[in-house]
C-alpha cells in the first residue's frame, strides 16, 4: 500500500530534520574538541585561531599570523659567510646605542650570531643571549669556550618568558625573531618590564612593504604592525634607521618608571 503524499513529505521533512540535526551535533562535538585543544589561549582573546598556512601555526595576534620557529637545523643559515654581506650586519651592530658597560639581552639569539659581535662592544657589561631551543644555547656555550668572550651568559626562556630580572636591562635586541614568538603579547610584555627605564627595544624584522625581500611572507613584519604590537607592550616607538638594505632597525623604549622594589642597576 502506498504512503498518502502528506504522510511521504512528513516522512521526508522528518528525516532531513534528523540528518541536519546530526550534523549540527558533529559540528558542535568538533568545535568543542578544538576549543578544548586551544583552551589556554582562548580564554585570552588577544588571540585567534585559524586554519594554519604554509609558514605559520594559525594563531593569529592583531590581524598577524604567527610563523613556526625557525629549528635548531637551521643553525647554518644564520651563520653563512654571506649573511654580512646580503643584511649588513656589521651595520646593524655599528649602530645599535651601546655603552661599554651595558647590560644587552640577545632575545631569540640562535646561534648567537649578534650576542658575540655586541659583546666586543660592551667589555665592561654582558650580554645575555636568550632562547628557548637548549640546541641553540650548546652552540652558543660551545662558541663562549671557543672565543673566549667570557662576557655572554646564555640564557634559557621559555615561549611566554625571557627569564631576565625586572629593570635590569639597558637594550634588548630582537633580530628575526619576534615574528615567531607565539605568545608575543606575554614575550613584549615580559621583555618591556625587564628594560630599564629609558631602555631600548631594538627590533629588526625583514620588511613586509617590500616585494623585493625575498623571504617568507610571515617571516617579514610591516613597520606599521611592528609598532602597533610594540605600542601593546607598553613601549613607545623612538625612530626607525635606514640603514639595512634589508630589514626595518625600529628602536622603541620603555618609558614607565621601574615598580618600587625593582631598583634599577646602574
Ligand atoms: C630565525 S632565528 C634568529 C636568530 C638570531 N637572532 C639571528 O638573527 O641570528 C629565531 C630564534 O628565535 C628563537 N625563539 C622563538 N621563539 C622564542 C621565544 N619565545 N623566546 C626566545 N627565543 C625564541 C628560536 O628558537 C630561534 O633560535
Amino acid at each position: 500500500m502506498g504512503l498518502k503524499p502528506a504522510m511521504r513529505q512528513a516522512l521526508s521533512l522528518t528525516l532531513l530534520a534528523w540528518v541536519l540535526g546530526a550534523c549540527a551535533q558533529e559540528q558542535a562535538a568538533q568545535a568543542t574538541a578544538v576549543e578544548a585543544e586551544q583552551a589556554p589561549d582562548t580564554a585570552d582573546s588577544r588571540y585567534g585561531f585559524e586554519r594554519p598556512s604554509r609558514d605559520g601555526i594559525g594563531k593569529i595576534y592583531m590581524g598577524r599570523e604567527i610563523s613556526h620557529v625557525m629549528g635548531h637545523l637551521g643553525a647554518g643559515w644564520l651563520e653563512r659567510p654571506e649573511r654580512e654581506r646580503e643584511e649588513r650586519t656589521d651595520l646593524l651592530v655599528e649602530n645599535l646605542p651601546l655603552a661599554p658597560d651595558d647590560v644587552i639581552a640577545d632575545i631569540g639569539a640562535g646561534t648567537g650570531y649578534f650576542s658575540f659581535r655586541m659583546a666586543q662592544r660592551v667589555p665592561e657589561g654582558k650580554v645575555l643571549a636568550v632562547d628557548i631551543q637548549p640546541e641553540m644555547l650548546d652552540i652558543i656555550e660551545a662558541r663562549k669556550a671557543e672565543t673566549g668572550l667570557g662576557n655572554v651568559t646564555a640564557v634559557l626562556g621559555n615561549e611566554r618568558d625571557p627569564g631576565l630580572a625586572e629593570c635590569s636591562v639597558d637594550l634588548a635586541l630582537l633580530v628575526d625573531a619576534y615574528h615567531e614568538f607565539s605568545y608575543p603579547f606575554e614575550m613584549g610584555r615580559a621583555i618591556a618590564r625587564a628594560l630599564k627605564p629609558g631602555g631600548k627595544l631594538v627590533l629588526i624584522e625583514y620588511r613586509g612593504e617590500d616585494p623585493r625581500v625575498p623571504i617568507k611572507r610571515l617571516h617579514k613584519m610591516t613597520e606599521q604592525q611592528s609598532q602597533t604590537e610594540m605600542q601593546a607592550a607598553g613601549l613607545s616607538w623612538v625612530e626607525t634607521l635606514d640603514v639595512l638594505p634589508q630589514q626595518h632597525f625600529m628602536v622603541f623604549q620603555r618609558d614607565e618608571a621601574c615598580a618600587a622594589g625593582a631598583a634599577a642597576e646602574s
